[in-house]
């Protein structure tokens, strides 16, 4: 049994059968051919394209403030992506066997891959990946407050790919249908590979939880310390969300805060009841009026002081960071110089042909 990210009794087939019906929209969306209003007036355009459910590429005219609220929103992203290889890189050298290595080693590099998909869409909004990079280095972006909790046990890297990549599809699946063409195509790709990550994630918990009773105590013990973190992976709540209104008129963000929390907190219930585990909250209860799980709300005061940079990782991943990037410049010196050397003798080969 697999983590069922793609629930049977959703008509819709379920998160993936969302993004392959994005897929077939935006493809759809590009051969209907522009809306006419004219190139003259560009405002009306943008509004035009937006209220089309059209994309907007990167030579589309597009207000300032829709440039900067992707280019920050596709940043942390990217960001997160690459500090979220930390406390799953942290078990590489420790897995249980050579086959789970291979596995996390691989899931490991998907998560650099996304980073580099999403550092790509953003370049595309006129900032380079360098100045981004500089930006996090500095503290002046930041990336998701997930990934600044401890890996402790081998059990966290199942309770990861169960629910911080769980949570991440359920967040980025409707991002698939954002109205900025390159970040929605970027999308695409990595929730294809995110649903891979939930599923190789449930499996080790579910090894675990059919496992000795230490083993299964272990997994136990990891969802635990990671429900309430994961639940704040969707942010504050509606009441205190600052920049969603607007996201949602631009066709950036689709649901809302709450919403999509409410959405993984009913996707995860019944896969936890499939693992054997318990989710650690006694006041869930399913509410028969909204046909959805009461729950009880994760301590958005210990989210905003992990944002801050009082979670307990915070210190430990930035250093890291630094680090890498530091030992890695004579990396990006060479591949610039290669670069270089390689376009001068195209021009050379041009000029003799
Ligand atoms: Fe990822
Ligand atoms: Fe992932």
């Amino acid at each position: 049994m697999y983590g069922n990210d793609f629930p049977a009794d959703d008509t819709s087939g379920g998160l993936l059968g969302e993004v392959e019906a994005a897929e077939t929209a935006l493809r759809e969306a590009a051969q209907r051919g522009r809306h006419g209003a004219a190139a003259a007036d560009p405002t009306a355009y943008f509004a035009e394209v937006i209220a089309a459910d059209q994309k907007v590429e990167p030579r589309d005219w597009m207000p300032e403030a829709y440039r900067a609220t992707l280019i920050r929103q596709i940043a942390q992203h990217a960001h997160s992506e690459i500090i979220g290889m930390q406390p799953e890189g942290n078990w590489i050298t420790r897995a249980p066997s050579l086959k789970r290595k291979a596995i996390l080693l691989a899931k490991v590099q998907d998560e650099a891959g996304h980073g580099l998909y999403l550092y790509a869409a953003a370049e595309t909004l006129g900032v380079s990946r360098d100045e981004l990079v500089d930006l996090l280095l500095a503290g002046r972006q930041k990336y998701s407050s997930i990934f600044n909790y401890p890996t402790l046990t081998w059990a966290d890297m199942g309770t990861i790919g169960w629910l911080v990549d769980g949570a991440a599809i359920v967040n980025q699946v409707p991002l698939c249908r954002c109205s900025y063409g390159p970040y929605a195509r970027a999308m695409i790709r990595i929730c294809k590979e995110e649903s891979f990550h939930q599923r190789q994630g449930y499996e080790i918990l579910h090894t675990l939880a059919h496992g000795t009773p230490a083993q299964r105590e272990m997994a136990q013990d990891s969802v635990n310390r990671w429900w309430y973190p994961s639940l704040a992976m969707f942010g504050p709540p509606d009441t205190d969300s600052t920049h969603s209104a607007q996201s949602m008129a631009w066709k950036i963000k689709r649901f809302s805060n709450d919403e999509l929390r409410q959405r993984f907190v009913d996707m995860c219930v019944g896969q936890a009841e499939v693992l054997g585990l318990t989710v650690p909250d006694p006041g869930l209860a399913w509410n028969d009026e909204r046909g959805a799980y009461d729950f009880t709300q994760p301590d958005y005061a210990e989210l905003m002081r992990v944002i801050k940079g009082a979670g307990p990782c915070n210190r430990q991943r930035m250093e890291h960071r630094r680090r890498a990037h530091r030992e890695g410049a004579w990396v990006r010196a060479a591949a610039a110089a290669y670069a270089a050397k390689k376009e001068q003798a195209n021009k050379k080969e041009k000029v003799s042909t």
